[in-house]
């Protein structure tokens, strides 16, 4: 069954023509009036369904006003979960170039260790979502996510004006928590969409990814807990 949609202008009662296209086109349709803005104009949309013989499309382009490639899109699930998975593949692009950072500027042994250790994890992660990626069938491909450019930039005040400070690992730990937040938030949004899509090998990749936060999460919680705080509370 083929569906589609014709535009008929902003007049409703163009609307009526919109029941003579059975006829005039001579194939069986179902036509279901539908409002829409175009351009901030009320536009009176017919979609037309296909229910029974063949539709010379040809004459039907010629004929609309409007096909439905020229119609504003309706955005669905699977187009958020794309946008979505755009904005982490570049927060974790960013992650990526931020980590080497944090880990150069840690006191703590422990703490640059853990943000080596997380760094090659994010190799992993960025890995991943080139497969969910190729289970789009889409190119792998970032969008500026603010939210991070804006976790990062205040990581990198904290490094700067609490350099050489015994409260700088605090403040790098607390800044790394934010970023891992940050993730563990969005993959679990994705992975919840990708199980509604029915994306099986994304909810694998993303549970995987989305572990591993949560995981590093916990690491450095810890480590907060039994040295870097108490560290920057004694100074
Ligand atoms: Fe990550
Ligand atoms: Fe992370």
């Amino acid at each position: 069954m083929g569906a589609g949609f014709l535009c008929f202008g902003n007049h409703s009662t163009d609307l009526i023509c919109a029941e003579s296209w059975q006829t005039r086109l001579g194939f069986a349709t179902t036509i279901e009036p539908l409002l829409m803005w175009k351009s901030g104009m009320r536009c009176d949309i017919a979609r037309w369904v296909r229910t029974g013989t063949k539709i010379d499309v040809g004459r039907l382009l010629t004929e609309s006003v409007i096909t439905r490639s020229a119609m504003p899109q309706q955005k669905n699930l699977r187009e958020l979960f794309h946008d979505t998975l755009k904005d982490i593949y570049f927060a974790e692009k960013k992650i990526l170039t931020a980590l080497p950072k944090m880990a150069k500027a840690a006191q703590s042994e422990e703490l640059k260790e853990a943000f080596q250790k997380h760094e090659s994890e994010t190799e992993e992660h960025v890995e991943r979502l080139d497969k969910v990626f190729a289970e789009l069938d889409a190119r792998p491909s970032g969008k500026t996510c603010d939210a991070i450019v804006g976790i990062i930039e205040e990581g990198q005040e904290v490094m700067k004006e609490y350099k050489g400070s015994p409260a700088l690992d605090a403040g790098l730990l607390a800044a790394a928590q934010a970023v891992e937040h940050y993730e563990i938030s969005r993959y679990g949004t994705l992975k919840t969409w990708a199980q509604e899509l029915g994306l099986e090998e994304a909810v694998q990749l993303l549970d995987t990814t989305l572990a591993e936060e949560k995981k590093t999460d916990e690491l450095l919680t810890e480590i907060a807990e039994s040295s870097v705080n108490q560290h920057a509370e004694a100074a």
